[in-house]
């Protein structure tokens, strides 16, 4: 048994089965039709920040944008350099990427932005993706508040894969106070069972830390940086105004022409 893993590094051959139930080809026409309702830009170069393996890319590239994805994990970026071989990778923190390169749309999903840690880290993120957009240019993330997360919430799935079953169980934890929460991971891979023969399981643990925002204040900073900001409920089937009391959001954050 192997008590300790990080999905993003040691278990990323892992992270694509961890997501099998992700809808990545709504979500990116979602984010697409979205761009094409804000955005007041000519051009598709598109960022997608934490692009992990590279599927919302992937998508995005057949969807007409030139694509580039940054990630501070080597492996993650490994896996999704050989998926896109014809997109640009970055490897960097978010919150502290240089370019030269104007984008008309960057994007950073499943609440990924939380992985900007502290509060400072984050507001510098914002900050570099207002500086990274085209005048025009629209960021579009997903965002969760932590007044919705005082209990610990978890989501399991299966994934069936080289004979195993796999389980996933992810669920966020916060102390109820500070700007911390932590998202916990674990895989269990149970091998098929044969008569006669003893099943020896892995399971792996895996906990990250991120940060915890509260909705008015991250609509704070960005207006605060410059941009002009649009809640809508986090619903990639239907687009509609953020409701104020949900703690569940996308966010389309537009640098004004
Ligand atoms: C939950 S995965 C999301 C991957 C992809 N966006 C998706 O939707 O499948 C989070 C990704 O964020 C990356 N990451 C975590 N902290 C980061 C940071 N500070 N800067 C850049 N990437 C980061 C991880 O390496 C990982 O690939």
């Amino acid at each position: 048994m192997i008590p300790n893993g990080n999905l993003y590094t040691n278990l990323s051959a892992y992270y694509d089965l961890f997501c099998a139930d992700v809808d990545y080809a709504g979500q990116c026409a979602t984010t697409s039709r979205i761009f094409e309702c804000f955005a007041q830009t000519d051009g598709r170069q598109y960022l997608d920040l934490a692009c992990g393996t590279g599927a919302h890319i992937q998508i995005m590239q057949t969807l007409g944008f030139t694509a580039t994805g940054l990630d501070n994990s080597t492996e993650m970026l490994a896996q999704a350099a050989k998926r896109c071989p014809d997109a640009a990778f970055v490897l960097s923190d978010m919150s502290a990427f240089e370019t030269a390169d104007r984008y008309d749309l960057i994007t950073c999903f499943l609440y990924s932005i939380h992985y900007s840690h502290p509060v400072c880290a984050l507001k510098q993120t914002l900050k570099r993706v207002y500086d990274a957009l085209q005048p025009g240019g629209v960021f579009i993330f997903n965002a969760v508040d932590i007044n919705g997360i005082t209990n610990r919430h978890v989501v399991t799935s299966h994934a069936v894969a080289e004979n195993s079953q796999l389980t996933f169980v992810s669920g966020w934890c916060y102390q109820g106070e500070g700007e911390t929460m932590d998202l916990h991971l674990s895989i269990t891979r149970e091998p098929a069972k044969e008569p006669g023969i003893t099943i020896q399981n892995d399971s792996w643990q895996d906990q990250h830390v991120m940060t915890a925002v509260v909705f008015t204040s991250l609509s704070a900073w960005l207006l605060s940086i410059g941009f002009e900001s649009t809640f809508l409920e986090h619903d990639y089937d239907c687009l509609q105004p953020w409701n104020g009391s949900s703690f569940n959001v996308l966010v389309v954050a537009c640098k004004p022409r």
